[in-house]
């Protein structure tokens, strides 16, 4: 048994940055249901978008925000983080975070003179992508979420009030209601060791979900196996409500290659003038949008899944040869080693792509600092839905949205600290007494590849009523067998992760269905227009369902 005033569900980008803002007033653990490095942080490629230069403007970006939200941004959400963005930038920046600078040549006769730091952020070199009107993507080569976690991990590790728990996955948050105990929220939750094949009772007064997106419900997908959709499970089956489940949203160019799994090329490819290509060479983008390659994602990937649909081919191509091989190297250093591990040099070949599950806009409802429907319970980054995002979100939002809201969640939880009551010790520990060790694995592993392939081909980058109806069928399916499993076995990382996965699929699906528009990330045969009014898909769970 663990006591501690935080629980934070995470150590990716938003976990780690709320456990170094918190642990200056109070006793954190961190948990990760992997190693540290497991999430969609480390992967993270583009950078942090963030208004820094002189011509740029908070209006701009809020501007570009709204427009690749598709009409579903909440304004003043927009409006918070992108004002606070270079405060997260400085902040970064502070913790040591080895960002790319600009040469002297672009920076300008006489303009690198004063160093990085918070009060001086000129020497970054800003990078563009789409939706982006303006250079203001912040980034470390192209391995900046790599660089981010690197420092903010490093930091943590040496924090001598945080505790950071490899190998531990939450199962179940904890609420006074579930228990029948007086008064309201959030009290702890159980987790699973691995090592010792236990779930073990973590005690906080406050928790958070801090713990990635969903987009491994998809057959194809760019993010690390983490993205199970676990926070977003936890909350609903705490009660939480849920908010645009079908907004999940597909990056246009994932590496296509038998060996290469799940690797991303980022868009900043296509901000420094990479052209998309048909297998003939064609430049199809400017057909689809004035913007070219450079048009918002949803609109990128729907072009590409048009045309590869259209030819019958299996992938198209990202062409960035007019380019030096210099910068070509100096800017994409990760990505040119990946695809020469393959046999493609960038610098002189095209790179076949394709459009794979990137991201999940919609998560769990929470206010600006993160705070859920149920007291003491907090949700930030990916596993949460602040209205940032809309129905797209734009490139490089999101790590942005990571730090803002830990940055919130961090004041309000400084503010409400002393006033919160200590956790009553009768929580009852985890009960295995009716669960025996299954012999019967196969029940899991079939489960998850019919669930992945199915929303692949059924809810995808197009869809129809009838493809979705078809999903709900088989998810309610899928889900009873997997509900069933559940019970009468004794649980593992697969199965946990299963579990979560079936639920955020429904949520998915239910979504969708509801949603007789195409807006966004969500298009339908059935309903190709898009309303005039725009609202949220909210899903509220019927009753606490553990
Ligand atoms: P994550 O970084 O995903 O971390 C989740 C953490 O939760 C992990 O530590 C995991 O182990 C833990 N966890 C999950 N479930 C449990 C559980 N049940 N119990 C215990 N621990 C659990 N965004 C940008 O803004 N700019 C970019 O350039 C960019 N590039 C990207 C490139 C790739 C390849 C990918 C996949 C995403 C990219 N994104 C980018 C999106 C961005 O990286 C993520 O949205 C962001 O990193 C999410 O951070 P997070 O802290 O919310 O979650
Ligand atoms: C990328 O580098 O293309 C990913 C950026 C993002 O997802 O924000």
């Amino acid at each position: 048994m663990y006591d501690f005033d935080i629980l934070i569900i995470g150590s990716g980008a938003a976990g780690l940055s709320l456990a170094l803002k918190t642990a200056e007033f109070a006793r954190v653990a961190v948990l990760s249901k992997g190693t540290l490095s497991q999430g969609a942080t480390y992967w993270a490629q583009g950078g942090i978008a963030a208004v820094l230069d002189e011509n740029d403007s908070v209006d701009a970006h809020i501007a570009d925000t709204l427009d690749s939200g598709a009409g579903l941004c909440d304004v003043d959400m927009v409006r918070h983080i992108v004002e606070h963005s270079q405060e997260a930038i400085a902040w970064l920046v502070e913790q040591g975070v080895p960002f790319t600078l600009q040469t002297a040549e672009e920076a300008g006769a006489g303009a690198a003179s004063l160093p990085l730091n918070r009060d001086n952020l000129k020497p970054l070199h800003l990078t563009q992508e789409g939706g982006h009107s303006h250079r203001r993507i912040i980034h470390a080569t192209d391995a900046t979420g790599r660089a981010v976690f690197e420092t903010l991990r490093d930091r943590a590790l040496n924090h001598p009030g945080i505790s950071l728990f490899e190998n531990r996955l939450a199962v179940d948050v904890i609420t006074r209601e579930k228990l029948g105990l007086e008064g309201a929220g959030c009290v702890g939750a159980y987790v699973y060791c691995k090592e010792q094949e236990k779930v073990e009772l973590f005690r906080a007064r406050f928790v958070v979900l801090a713990s990635g997106g969903a987009s491994k419900a998809y057959l194809y997908t760019t993010n690390p196996d983490s993205a199970t959709g676990d926070g977003i499970a936890m909350a609903w089956r705490a009660g939480c409500p849920v908010a645009n489940m079908e907004f999940n949203q597909f990056h246009p160019t994932c590496l296509y290659h038998p060996h290469a799994r799940s690797f991303l090329i980022t868009e900043a490819l296509r901000g420094e003038g990479a052209t998309l290509e048909l297998p003939d060479g064609t430049r199809f983008m400017p057909a689809f949008d004035s913007r070219g390659e450079l048009a918002p994602r949803d609109i990128v990937a729907r072009a590409i899944d048009h045309e590869m649909k259209r030819l019958g081919c299996d992938c198209v191509y990202l062409n960035i040869t007019h380019k030096s091989a210099e910068f070509i190297t100096t800017h994409f250093p990760t990505i040119y080693s990946r695809c020469l591990d393959f046999g493609i040099d960038i610098t002189k070949d095209r790179i076949p792509v394709v459009p794979a599950a990137h991201y999940t806009c919609g998560g769990v409802v929470v206010d600006k600092v993160g705070q859920t429907s149920i007291t003491n319970l907090y949700a930030i980054g990916e596993t949460s839905c602040t209205g940032l995002h809309g129905a797209n979100r734009m490139a490089s939002n999101s790590l942005l949205e990571c730090f803002v809201l830990a940055f919130g969640a961090a004041d309000d939880i400084r503010a409400r600290l002393a006033t919160t009551p200590a956790v009553p010790d009768c929580i009852p520990d985890w009960d295995e007494s009716r669960v025996t060790r299954s012999q019967e694995e196969v029940v899991v592993s079939h489960n998850w590849d019919e669930l992945r392939r199915m929303m692949w081909d059924y809810v995808g980058i197009v869809r129809s009523d009838r493809r979705l109806q078809l999903a709900h069928k088989r998810i309610q399916l899928l889900e009873q067998e997997i509900y069933e499993h559940y019970r009468r076995h004794m649980i593992s990382r697969d199965l946990l992760e299963l579990r979560n996965l079936v639920l955020v699929a429904r949520l998915i699906i239910e979504s969708a269905l509801l949603r007789k528009e195409s807006r966004g990330l969500h298009f339908t045969r059935d309903y190709p227009d898009m309303l005039d009014v725009a609202s949220d898909t909210v899903l509220a769970p019927p009753q606490s369902q553990v």
